[in-house]
């Protein structure tokens, strides 16, 4: 997944070596905070289609964010979208947080595209170079989207 052109057209590409590193590095954060891009495998088939979930605050925004990427072939099924409304769910029962963000290239239109789905919105004052990309990368300006806790429904 992570070295399909498709996939990671609007990503930094990934050897094999820094996909495992990634890897590695989600399993530490789910063991430290109960919680990260968790893997998602679909209940039918079995098959592993890409990772959801909602990140603890880093650098460089240092708020929970929801993140996603699935393989080509799980596009258009509204698979993201049912991934992102469960780590939703699990965010707001179990996280003392009152937003969660996201964020992505402005070209990246199936990423903010699932954002608006989702209900979250752009915050333009927000947009950013992203400082991990260089000076001259078209994928370093950032657009930051969030989404607020849901009020409780009325007795
Ligand atoms: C961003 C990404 C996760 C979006 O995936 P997606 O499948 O387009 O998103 P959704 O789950 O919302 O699915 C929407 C599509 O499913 C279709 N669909 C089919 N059945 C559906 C259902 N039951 N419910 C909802 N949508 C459904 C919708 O019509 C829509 O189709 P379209 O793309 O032809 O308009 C995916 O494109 C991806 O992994 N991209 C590469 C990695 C990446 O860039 N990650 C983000 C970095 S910031």
């Amino acid at each position: 997944m992570a070295c399909d052109p498709l996939v990671m057209a609007h990503l930094p590409p990934l050897t094999r070596a820094e996909s495992d590193a990634a890897v590695e590095r989600m399993i530490a954060t789910e063991r430290e905070h109960g919680h990260v891009f968790w893997a998602l495998d679909r209940k039918v088939e079995g098959d592993f289609i890409g990772f959801c979930g909602v990140l603890p605050p880093r650098a460089p925004i240092f708020e929970y964010e929801i993140g996603w990427r699935l393989a080509h072939h799980a596009w258009g099924l509204g698979l993201a979208r049912e991934a992102a409304e469960a780590s939703f769910a699990w965010a707001w029962q179990n996280l003392p947080v009152p937003t969660i963000m996201a964020i992505t290239n402005l070209s990246n239109t199936r990423s903010w595209g699932l954002m608006e789905r989702l209900g979250m919105v752009r915050y333009p004052a927000e947009d950013f170079d992203h400082p991990d990309l260089a000076d001259d990368d078209p994928l370093k300006p950032h657009i930051l989207y969030r989404i607020h806790r849901p009020e409780p429904a009325a007795a």
